[in-house]
This record gives C-alpha cells, sequence and structure tokens, in this order.
C-alpha cells in the first residue's frame, strides 16, 4: 500500500481508539498507537524521512529510510522511565558522518569475505574492500548508505516496509537484487524485521540490522554486566583479519561459553580485543527459535533475540571510541553498546563447509529476525 496523509490519519485513529480501549487509564500520558512521518532533512540530494512506530504500551521505535536505520527504541524501565536501550542519533547529519553501521540494514553481505572476493563456478568476483585487505558489511556504500522507498504497511500494529534495487555490479557483487525490508512494531514490544530478496543472477546475501544496544538506556554505562545468554554449543574462530578459519570450535570451557547466562565483563579480558565473533546456533536457522537473552538489572530490562539465521554475530563494541555523541548528549565509547547481529557465517562464499548464501535467480530469500524487549520489575 502507498502512503497517504489519509492512511496516516485513518491508521492513527483506528490504532489510537484500540489503545485508549484498553489503556484508558493511561491514554493521556500513551503517545497514540501508529506510525508517523516527518521530513528530516537530506541525503545525497534526496530528501529523507523519519517514521515514527508505537504500540499500544507507548514503546517507540523510530526509523529513517536513509539506510533503514533504526535511530531509536524507546521502552520503559522497571521505574516505569523511558529510554531508548539502542545507539542512536536525533539529526541525518551525524548519520552522514559514517558511524560504524548505528541501526542500519547491512547488505549485500552482512560481515566480512575474505579477500574481498569469492568465485561463483568459474568466474571470480572482485568486491570493494573496506576493512584493509578484507570486504565488510556490503562495502564502501552499503545498504547502511542508501536510501531506501518506504511504505507503511496497513494493518492492526504499525509496520515500515522498506525497499532497495541494488544494481548489478553494485560493490563487485553481480546482479540485480531486489530487497524488501520489513520492520513491525507489535504490541508485544517486539521488533520484528523481515528481510526478502530476489536476484537475476547468482549472488551472495547476507541481510542484517547493525543495532548497538545498552539496556540501561545510558550508555555512559558499559554493557560489561549485562548478562548474556546464547544457544549455541559452537562458534568460528577467526584469523587476525577476523575472517573464519573455517572450523567450528566447541565453546564448552572457552570465554565464548555462553549456553548459561553469564556477565560479558566476566571472561571478556581473555578475548584478545573482545568479543567479534559468530555463535553457531543450535537452532541452526531451521525455523524461527529464541537464540539469545541480553539482560540489566539496573533498569529490569532484558532482550529475546529470535531469528531463522544459523549464526550470530555478538560484538561488544570494541571499535567504539568516544567520537560519536549519542541523542542523549554522552560519548559512546569503548563496551558503551553491544550488537547481536543474526546472519550467515561471515565468509561463507569462501567457506564451502558452511551454509551457503548464494541466492539464485527464481530463489527467494527470506529471513525474520525479532528483537522482544521484556522488563522484570
Ligand atoms: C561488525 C563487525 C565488527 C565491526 C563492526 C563495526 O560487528 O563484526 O568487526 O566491523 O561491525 O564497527
Amino acid at each position: 500500500m502507498k502512503w497517504t496523509s489519509a492512511f496516516l490519519t485513518a491508521g492513527l485513529l483506528v490504532m489510537g481508539t484500540a489503545a485508549c480501549n484498553n489503556q484508558e487509564k493511561t491514554a493521556s500520558e500513551t503517545p497514540a498507537a501508529g506510525i508517523s512521518k516527518q521530513a528530516w532533512g537530506q541525503a545525497d540530494g534526496q530528501t529523507v524521512d523519519l517514521y515514527s512506530l508505537t504500540n499500544s504500551k507507548g514503546t517507540i521505535v523510530k526509523i529513517t529510510n536513509y539506510g533503514g536505520i533504526v535511530t531509536s527504541f524507546i521502552t520503559k524501565d522497571k521505574n516505569d522511565a523511558a529510554s531508548s536501550i539502542v545507539v542512536g542519533f536525533d539529526s541525518i547529519a551525524q548519520y552522514l558522518q559514517s558511524p560504524p553501521y548505528f541501526g542500519a540494514i547491512i547488505g549485500r553481505y552482512g560481515n566480512r569475505i575474505g579477500g574481498g572476493k569469492f568465485s561463483i563456478g568459474d568466474q571470480t568476483y572482485s568486491l570493494a574492500t573496506n576493512d584493509g585487505a578484507n570486504h565488510l558489511h556490503g562495502g564502501i556504500k552499503g545498504f547502511d548508505k542508501v536510501i531506501w522507498t518506504a511504505d507503511p504497511v496497513s494493518d492492526t500494529v504499525a509496520s515500515l516496509s522498506l525497499h532497495y534495487l541494488s544494481k548489478d555490479g553494485e560493490e563487485g557483487y553481480p546482479g540485480n537484487l531486489d530487497v524488501t525490508v520489513k520492520y513491525t512494531l507489535t504490541d508485544e514490544d517486539e521488533l520484528r524485521i523481515e528481510y526478502d530478496a530476489t536476484t537475476d543472477k547468482p549472488s551472495p546475501v547476507n541481510l542484517t540490522n547493525h543495532s548497538y544496544f545498552n539496556l540501561t538506556g545510558d550508555v555512559q554505562a558499559t554493557i560489561l554486566d549485562h548478562q548474556l545468554q546464547i544457544d549455541a554449543n559452537g562458534y568460528t574462530p577467526v584469523d587476525a583479519g577476523l575472517i573464519p578459519t573455517g572450523e567450528i570450535k566447541a565453546v564448552a570451557g572457552t570465554p565464548f561459553d555462553f549456553t548459561t547466562a553469564n556477565s560479558i565483563g566476566s571472561r571478556i579480558d581473555s578475548v584478545e580485543g573482545g568479543y567479534d565473533h559468530n555463535w553457531v546456533l543450535n537452532s541452526k536457522g531451521s525455523s524461527l527459535q529464541k537464540v539469545a537473552t541480553l539482560s540489566d538489572s539496573v533498569s529490569g530490562r532484558y532482550l529475546e533475540v529470535f531469528t531463522t539465521e544459523p549464526g550470530l554475530q555478538f560484538y561488544s563494541g570494541n571499535f567504539l571510541d568516544g567520537k560519536f555523541i549519542n541523542h542523549t548528549g554522552s560519548a559512546v565509547k569503548l563496551r558503551s553498546a553491544l550488537c547481536l547481529e543474526t546472519q550467515h557465517f561471515p565468509d561463507s562464499p569462501n567457506k564451502k563447509e558452511f551454509p551457503s548464501t548464494i541466492l539464485e535467480p527464481g530463489q527467494k530469500y527470506h529471513s525474520v529476525t525479532v528483537y522482544k524487549v521484556g522488563v522484570k520489575k
């Protein structure tokens, strides 16, 4: 459905009424449920917008069609104080200074492709290299830096559907890739992300979202006291350039064992540089399953991650250096926030032993990830 102001008004009215009926007492304090749009300046000579998705509980997710970036995810903590659990900015200008993928859609290939090269059949492809000799997160101008066409989707909950056509040869990738990413905020405080794509030539595809979480809502507090549980018995060890060696190693007896909840800080110093690895999920990407839980006792918040993907990159914000100032006015420093990027394994196009990431013409790429926030009072 195309965006019209009539839809916007109708959507707000319908959803607002439902919210009032359910929550009469708090209706005056809670913003109307639904979706709204505001002009948000320019990028690449084009106007970009900021969309606010609000559910009946008053949780708000803001998304811009520049890079499909989630700029804030505002939820209440155990004291009913609202703050954003993701790092972000209030203006497009800061996003144009290339922060390290804050909140963005990542593609065509999330994570690294070793040497920026891969082969399909007897054809070798060279990709843009933007991380030493390697290709990272789609290259120099990945999906995080392009303007997406935005369409709200009319339903009982607020959704925003983003579309982008990645042209044949973009950043070195073969084939025209038609991509749709749909964000939905449910009344259960789930941010559901559905990724769909088709291609006209075989191409690697590995889409993810690069939100940086700090469940306290305050990036001055590090994430070292957050507890993390990942349902994975293995991980993919990496070389010095963070390219997997190809091996799948058991986490048991290592600092990578998060099969039971552990604080992030308890063993991080024994991992050189901190965590920036791919966990091999026990779910194997067979269906949408809960694969990780992050929790913070200060705010009482917890975040559950569900995905259809076989891997999860847990990145402990190792390269954050204080250069960027969050919307709260605080610098985003080392260990200020962490990422839980659902994905296929890094460098899969060069690792025949890993699940394939090659999308063929006629096939449909479909991947779902849900970030669900809860609070323990
Ligand atoms: C990912 C990578 C990291 C780093 C960040 C962005 O999580 O795995 O190595 O590149 O993105 O800084």
